[in-house]
C-alpha cells in the first residue's frame, strides 16, 4: 500500500477517536513533517481533515471522486480483485485499457475506473453512454481457471455481485436480466461486457467490464434510452456516496470471483436464479442471425441459459439479447 492508501485506512478506521501525527509517523516509518505534507496533499484532493491537538487527525469528509489509494484503503488487503487498482480521469473505453493490461503480463485483479470514457462499449456493438463522475464505469482483469465455455460464470458472478453490492449499499432491490442487466422495474441501471482472449480449451485472460448509472440524471441518458434507462439516484431519491459503493461492490465481486474459482458455481446460480427476471418466464432471444422462443428453464454448468422451445427442445443460449414476451 502507498503512504496515502495507509494513511487514509488508519483514518477509516480510528473513525471519530482520530490519530496522532506522532502515530502515523512511527506507523509509516517518516516524519511527522512528512505526514503532515501528505495530509495536506490529501486535502488539496478534497479529503476533509481535521488536526486538533488532543484528537490527533480525523476524517471528516471525502470528496467524490475515485482515488485508487482511497479504493485500496477501504478494502481487506487480501482480496484478488481491486489488489491494484488504476484510476483514469478519462478513457476511451476501460476494457481497452484492461486488454492492454492483459497484453503486458499485468497480474489478475487489477481494477481499471474511469471517471468518464469517450468511447464506452456495450453489447452486441452498442455504445455506452459515460458521463463524467456520474458512474462506476470499470473493468477487471481476469485469469481464471476455466474452460473457456464457462466464462459465462464470470458474467453470472459478476450480476449477482452487482445486486448484493446495490442492496447493501442503498437497500434497493434490484433484479437481473438475462445475462447481465441490472433492472428497476424493467429500467437498466446496470450492464456487464465480459471480453474472452482464450486457446481452445483454456482462457488467456477475460475482462469483465462493468458500468452502473449511479448518480446519472436522467435527462443525461442519450434521449433514445432515457425512457428505459434509469439510475441508483433516480431510484433512491438521493445521491450515493460512489467511493463507498465502488469498494463494496469490489468486495462482493472478490468473493464471488473466488467463489467460481473454487468450483461452487452451482451455489451461485440458485442465488442468481433467485434474483433474475429472465427464468420461469417465456422469452424470445434474438441471436441476431436467428430469433428462438421459449420457456427459460434455469442456467447449465456454464452460465448459458437454458430454453425450452414450444417443440420441447432445450436450447442453450450463451449470447444475444433477451426479451420477455407479455402475454
Ligand atoms: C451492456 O449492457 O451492454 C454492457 C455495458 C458495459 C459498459 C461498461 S462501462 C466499463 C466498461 N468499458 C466499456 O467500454 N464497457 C464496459
Amino acid at each position: 500500500m502507498t503512504v496515502d492508501a495507509q494513511i487514509l485506512s488508519a483514518f477509516r478506521r480510528a473513525g471519530p477517536d482520530g490519530v496522532s501525527g506522532a502515530d502515523l509517523a512511527t506507523r509509516l516509518g517518516i516524519s511527522r513533517a512528512a505526514v503532515w505534507a501528505r495530509i495536506e496533499d490529501l486535502r488539496k484532493l478534497g479529503y476533509d481533515i481535521s488536526a486538533s491537538p488532543h484528537q490527533g487527525y480525523r476524517l471528516l469528509a471525502s470528496p467524490d471522486l475515485l482515488h485508487a489509494d482511497d479504493l485500496l484503503a477501504r478494502m481487506s488487503g487480501d482480496q484478488i480483485i481491486g489488489r491494484d487498482i488504476r484510476v483514469f480521469e478519462e478513457t476511451t473505453s476501460t476494457n481497452d485499457v484492461a486488454e492492454k493490461l492483459a497484453r503486458d503480463g499485468v497480474k489478475e485483479g487489477v481494477v481499471v475506473f474511469a471517471e468518464s470514457q469517450t468511447k464506452g462499449r456495450g453489447r452486441m456493438g452498442r455504445r455506452w453512454v459515460s458521463p463524467s463522475k456520474r458512474g462506476l464505469w470499470f473493468s477487471i482483469l481476469l485469469r481464471p481457471p476455466l474452460r473457456p465455455q464457462a466464462c459465462t460464470q464470470m458474467t453470472v458472478a459478476a450480476a449477482t455481485a452487482l445486486v448484493r453490492a446495490i442492496e447493501r449499499q442503498t437497500g434497493l432491490k434490484p433484479s437481473i436480466k438475462w445475462p447481465n442487466d441490472i433492472l428497476f422495474n424493467g429500467r437498466k441501471a446496470a450492464g456487464i461486457l465480459t471480453e474472452l482472449a482464450a486457446d481452445s480449451d483454456s482462457i488467456r485472460h477475460l475482462i469483465v467490464g462493468i458500468g452502473l448509472d449511479v448518480n446519472v440524471a436522467q435527462d443525461e441518458f442519450p434521449p433514445d434510452v432515457r425512457s428505459v434507462a434509469t439510475s441508483l439516484r433516480a431510484e433512491l431519491g438521493r445521491p450515493i456516496d460512489r467511493p463507498a459503493l465502488a469498494a463494496v461492490l469490489l468486495e462482493e465481486l472478490d468473493r464471488d470471483y473466488a467463489r467460481i474459482c473454487r468450483g461452487g458455481f452451482p451455489a451461485l446460480a440458485d442465488e442468481w436464479e433467485q434474483r433474475c427476471l429472465t427464468v420461469g418466464q417465456r422469452v424470445t432471444v434474438d441471436l441476431g442471425v436467428r430469433q428462438i422462443e421459449g420457456r427459460a428453464e434455469s442456467l447449465d454448468d456454464d452460465g448459458a441459459l437454458l430454453l425450452r422451445t414450444e417443440h420441447g427442445r432445450l436450447e442453450r443460449i450463451l449470447g444475444g439479447d433477451v426479451t420477455i414476451v407479455k402475454r
